[in-house]
């Protein structure tokens, strides 16, 4: 990439790349389309990052980065590539009074932000949830029916990230129904109820986060509510305004994502018996030894988040393509993580053995996911459950995709899963 920006050197198609860009127009409307994740992607993707690795999406004005060097290179560099005019191609010339999420501000708003809230996601806070999340695993894989067609999305991939949220956050049982309705309504697209029912929810999900936090104050519990309620850096605290953000968003971030991760690695495992002997082979009791590796592969062939947007702050040439000040640039994290330049010829393999695996699934720099830990958590916990008890997971009937360009989504995935 022939940048200030990133080190790595000029594109095969260096010295024409904006030409290339034009004539790709197509390809690159396909590749933003809402319904592009339904069929087949990645022959797109592939020549999108061969042929035109900075591609201009000219219903938008936005330049797609699809080469993992370069979605990298800009994730790190948020001085040139900001967070705070928007994440998606939705919010281009959006304006917000405070930010929405923590994801749309930049340094320092965001440094500060990142102090208060990452002792909720400590290593400690964390290995302390670890026994729970198994133990929610192992209940929701016993209580699945064997050798008989079940939608792994609703029986397993919605509820159980779910769960762990509103454990983490120490949402009573019983207030969970609720929590789950309000959940669907943070999620754009999610749903097909009226903005009048979700702006709603959302409402009532302010309130009843505030007020547990009001209470939690007063009374802490072991519990990240309590923990963002009563956190203080250096004398600075979060006020009730930030905390209702961080809170929504813990939802919206770990709820979602996870449950992809989930739903598409097990079509991914049902797609490739290989790997799910593999990832079983050594168990004798012991987690099997892929696991770790098994879960990242999960991650970067799923890649959950799709991509999110950066505006730059400054002129900048990406490549050979000079993008002024003010241009929105959309770091492709699905193509970046099948590209050969970094994965070498088995990019379009699932291999769960895979190492290194530097895939883009949680972003990179300053914004790197902060649920990182918690989300593979979850997904080793949930592999090796499903590992422990069938022999095979098979494909029993169409997979259903949703239409999101930005969640890769799978609304409904039939298997039979068979004891082993
Ligand atoms: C497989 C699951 C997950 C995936 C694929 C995922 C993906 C991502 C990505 C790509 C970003 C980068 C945003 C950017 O650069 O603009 C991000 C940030 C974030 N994620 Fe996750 N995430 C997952 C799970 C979680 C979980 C479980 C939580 C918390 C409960 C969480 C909370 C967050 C937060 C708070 C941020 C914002 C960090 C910041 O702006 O500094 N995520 N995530």
């Amino acid at each position: 990439m022939a940048s200030d920006t990133t080190t790595s050197g000029p594109g095969p198609q260096a010295g024409g790349t904006r030409g290339a860009s034009a004539q790709h127009d197509d390809l690159v409307h396909r590749v933003l389309d809402d319904g592009f994740l339904a069929g087949d992607p990645f022959p797109d993707l592939a020549r999108l990052r061969a042929e035109a690795p900075v591609a201009h999406h000219a219903a938008t004005g936005a330049w797609v980065l699809s080469r993992h060097a370069d979605v990298v290179a800009a994730s790190r560099d948020p001085a040139t590539f900001c967070s705070g005019k928007g994440i998606l191609l939705m919010e281009i010339g959006a304006s917000y009074d405070s930010p929405p999420t923590m994801m749309h501000t930049d340094p320092p708003a965001h440094t500060r932000y990142r102090k208060l809230v990452q002792p909720a996601f400590a290593p400690s806070v964390m290995r302390a949830l670890e026994d729970a999340i198994t133990a929610r695993a192992r209940a929701a894989v016993a209580a699945l029916p064997a050798g008989e067609p079940v939608d792994v999305v609703a029986e397993l991939a919605v509820p159980f990230p779910l769960r762990v949220i509103s454990d983490l956050l120490g949402i009573p049982e019983d207030d969970w129904p609720r929590f789950y309705e309000w959940s669907e309504a943070a999620i754009p697209g999610a749903t097909d109820w009226p903005p009048e029912r979700t702006a709603e929810l959302m409402g009532e999900m302010v309130t009843y986060l505030l007020a547990t936090a009001a209470a939690r104050r007063a009374d802490p519990h072991d519990d990240v509510i309590s923990l963002l309620a009563t956190v203080e850096v250096d004398g600075d605290t979060l006020d009730d305004t930030e905390l209702a953000m961080f809170l929504v968003q813990l939802l919206v971030a770990g709820n979602e994502t996870t449950r992809n991760a989930l739903s598409g690695g097990l079509v991914a495992f049902a797609e490739h018996p290989d790997q799910w002997a593999r990832l079983r082979s050594g168990r004798a009791g012991a987690p099997p030894a892929a696991l770790d590796t098994a879960v990242d592969e999960v991650l970067r062939w799923t890649t959950p988040v799709v991509y999110f947007m950066r505006t730059t702050t400054r002129e900048v040439t990406v490549r050979d393509v000079t993008l002024p000040a003010g241009t929105p640039v959309v770091l492709h994290y699905l193509a970046a993580n099948r590209d050969e330049a970094e994965f070498g010829p088995t990019a379009d393999r699932f291999d769960i053995g895979r190492t290194p695996n530097h895939h883009v699934a949680f972003g990179s720099g300053p914004h790197f996911c902060l649920g990182a830990a918690l989300a593979r958590i979850e997904l080793r916990a949930m592999l090796d459950a499903l590992a422990a008890r069938f022999a095979a997971i098979e494909p029993a009937g169409p997979v259903e995709r949703s239409m999101s360009l930005v969640i890769a989504g799978v609304r409904r995935a039939p298997m039979v899963l068979t004891e082993a």
